[in-house]
């Protein structure tokens, strides 16, 4: 964003300012102030205010081992305790905690007490199979109450949880499973996605037969369709008869403020994909207060979070975050688009569901259903519950911003766009609600506390409308806090020399206004792809196709998509002679279903060439950016000389 750019401000209503929790710029400001002042004493304070600890803690920040920032960590507490118990305890017990709706539309609500009831049996029955305080559990889970119960009832016990997204392969599962060194793994028989059944425990099964899986002792197997599974003997057992006889009450496992809640496995620029560590009291305290801050949550609040729990968004935003603060959600288990792509609307209409927060792509996606029928526009649903909108996970584009402002929210609902990352465990830079005033496309200013700043290659600062590296300059209670079984590459991945390892690389470029400030996110400076908000490296795809007999040679790069953000785009190297015509075509098939296999179906390459060979310098180093410009379709103007073979470039733009 440049002066000289016409920008649109909005600002928050009146009613907005009066009644927020952060209220008014001034309010942000004396918060961003106190924590100038005495960094360590706001978080301390915060932390006392908004977690219910066991021990207290007396050490708020330790940086002896740095970047190994320890937070909070002589205080105990449990996760589940503050998610459920205090609220049952503060009179929440008959409150509605879960609204869930089926693919199908069948509607199930689970109260408090119901779902701490829930929770404790299966933590039981997870103590009675030998799990243990910091033992890993994979959930490999659809979208239902089972998954936010079986996440909760590892925190119950102070085991780790590591959620694999239900959409990753065997092999993704497979290599979770084996690097986490996990003891258990709950999963379902099947998935309800879209009017389909989609087969999970076969998945698990391949998993299991490719090697590398056996510190996992027990399959938890939840029966959600009924469909046809296999159980294995002696390792396979049936959720509903694990929990036969287990006692309705656990007592929780006090645990160190930084006992390890879970890992998440995200995409890095290098290599297999790592497993972020996150904390539990640090991490509660920020899932805490963004619910608070960034969503403004109120007790009569119906709080509508559309990511999966086996993303951060899932995590913080359904699992904890909404619970932590007594609130009522919707969790769904469907898709955007069926039974029509009017679901969100119809769901905010019948649920009268207040704070909705979902990805830009799901909007591109649903605007242009819109506009093709007006069936589905949100204008012939009743919105008028909402009052707060949010966006996630990748850049939202103004146009998208506008017409979610207009369309959804009426015009009256600001828009929260939040950015932040699996490795920052919540929001970082977010407008409040009843503060910021909001710029389509800018996710504004920093969320009070948290330093984040724009440096160049060598760490200075720099002017504001200038374009830099995304930073943050100080630890904060809610980051991650290593690679599981990996210091070395957590160091290196976000601690880097560069900076003289003083500060944390979020890995994205950023640019703030020249007058205002405001940050904007221009997209990741390493080899990160953002597919619909899914994260991927492009190495991960590119080892993926390599894996293929067919193929000698790959490279992936990404290119902007009105819908997805970004594509990926594959250049293939095979070991015989380049395919044309049919065959081509058939061959890319091919290869893109061995990625959906590899990895999992969102990683397939949406454009997929073939070369004779990949454009290279004399030194034998594949020229990207090169690459990048043809997958745009751009005329190659850069400068080619020091590219061994330029006449594959005419044979790489083609298209099959
Ligand atoms: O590039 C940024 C983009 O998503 C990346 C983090 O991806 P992941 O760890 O999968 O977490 C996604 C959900 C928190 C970031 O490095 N990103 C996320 N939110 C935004 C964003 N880019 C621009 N604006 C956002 N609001």
């Amino acid at each position: 964003m440049s002066e000289a750019t016409e920008v649109r401000v909005y600002q928050p209503s009146q009613d907005m300012v009066s009644n927020a929790a952060v209220s008014g710029m001034d309010a942000y400001k004396a918060l961003c102030a106190e924590a100038e002042r005495d960094y360590e004493g706001y978080w301390a304070r915060l932390a006392r205010e908004h977690v219910t600890w066991q021990t207290p803690f007396t050490r708020t920040l330790n940086e002896d081992n740095r970047p190994f920032f320890k937070w909070f960590e002589d205080g105990k507490l449990n996760v589940s305790y503050n998610c459920l118990d205090r609220n049952i305890e503060a009179g929440l017990g008959d409150k509605t905690a879960i609204i869930f709706e089926a693919d199908d539309g069948t509607v199930t609500r689970v109260s408090y007490s119901d779902l701490l009831v829930r929770v404790s049996r299966l933590a039981n029955a997870l103590r009675s199979k030998g799990v243990k305080k910091g033992d890993r559990v994979v959930i490999y889970l659809p979208m239902s109450i089972e998954g936010i119960v079986a996440m909760q009832a590892c925190a119950r016990i102070g085991a780790t949880h590591s959620v694999v997204f239900g959409g990753f392969s065997a092999q993704s599962l497979r290599d979770r499973i084996s690097d986490a060194g996990a003891v258990m793994l709950i999963t379902a028989d099947e998935q309800c996605r879209g009017g389909k059944n989609i087969p999970l425990k076969p998945i698990v099964d391949e998993a299991f037969g490719m090697g590398g899986c056996e510190s996992c002792k027990t399959v938890i197997v939840y029966k959600r369709t009924g469909g046809a599974c296999n159980m294995v003997a002696g390792r396979d057992v049936w959720l509903h008869e694990a929990l036969e006889g287990q006692a309705d009450t656990c007592e929780p496992e006090w645990v160190e403020a930084e006992h390890p809640l879970f890992l998440l496995y995200t995409s890095g620029s290098t290599g297999k994909p790592k497993g972020v560590q996150h904390s539990s009291g640090g991490y509660l305290l920020h899932a805490i207060l963004t619910m608070k801050w960034t969503f403004d949550i109120k007790p009569s609040d119906v709080f509508w979070c559309t990511a999966d729990i086996g993303w951060v968004t899932g995590h913080t935003y359904i699992t904890y975050g909404p619970l932590a603060c007594g609130s009522t959600e919707i969790v769904f288990e469907g898709v955007p688009t069926y039974p029509d792509a009017g679901r969100f609307w119809k769901m905010i209409q019948d649920h009268k569901v207040t704070v909705f927060y979902t990805a830009p792509t799901a909007i591109r996606s649903l605007i242009k259903a819109a506009d093709a029928n007006d069936a589905v526009h949100p204008k012939s649903y009743d919105l008028s519950s909402l009052r707060i909108l949010g966006s996630v996970g990748e850049p939202i584009n103004p146009a998208a911003w506008e017409w979610y402002y207009q369309n959804v929210g009426g015009s009256r609902c600001p828009i929260v766009d939040t950015f932040w990352q699996t490795e920052t465990g919540g929001h970082m830079i977010t407008p409040l609600p009843g503060a910021t005033p909001m710029v389509p496309g800018s996710c504004t200013l920093p969320f009070p506390g948290i330093q984040a700043a724009i440096v160049d290659e060598t760490g200075n600062d720099v002017p504001w409308g200038q374009g830099g590296i995304l930073v943050v300059k100080k630890p904060w209670p809610s980051m991650i806090r290593t690679i599981y079984g990996d210091p070395d590459r957590f160091v290196k991945s976000y601690y880097p020399a560069d900076f003289q390892g003083r500060y944390y690389l979020a890995g994205d470029g950023a640019i703030r206004d020249a007058k205002t400030g405001y940050f904007t996110i221009t997209g990741r400076i390493d080899d990160v792809l953002n597919v619909s908000g899914h994260r991927m490296g492009t190495m991960e795809i590119e080892s993926a196709l390599v894996a293929h007999p067919l193929v000698a040679e790959a490279a992936v790069v990404g290119r902007p998509d009105d819908l997805t953000g970004e594509a990926i785009c594959a250049f293939v190297v095979l070991k015989r002679s380049r395919p044309t015509g049919d065959e081509a075509k058939q061959i890319a098939n091919e290869l893109r279903n061995w990625v959906g296999k590899e990895i999992g179906p969102i990683a397939k390459p949406k454009d997929l060439r073939f070369g004779d060979n990949l454009p290279k310098t004399r030194s034998g180093k594949i020229m990207r950016r090169l690459l990048r410009s043809i997958a745009k379709g751009e005329q190659i103007t850069q400068d080619t000389s020091t590219l061994e073979n330029p006449a594959i470039l005419d044979q790489l733009a083609q298209t099959l």
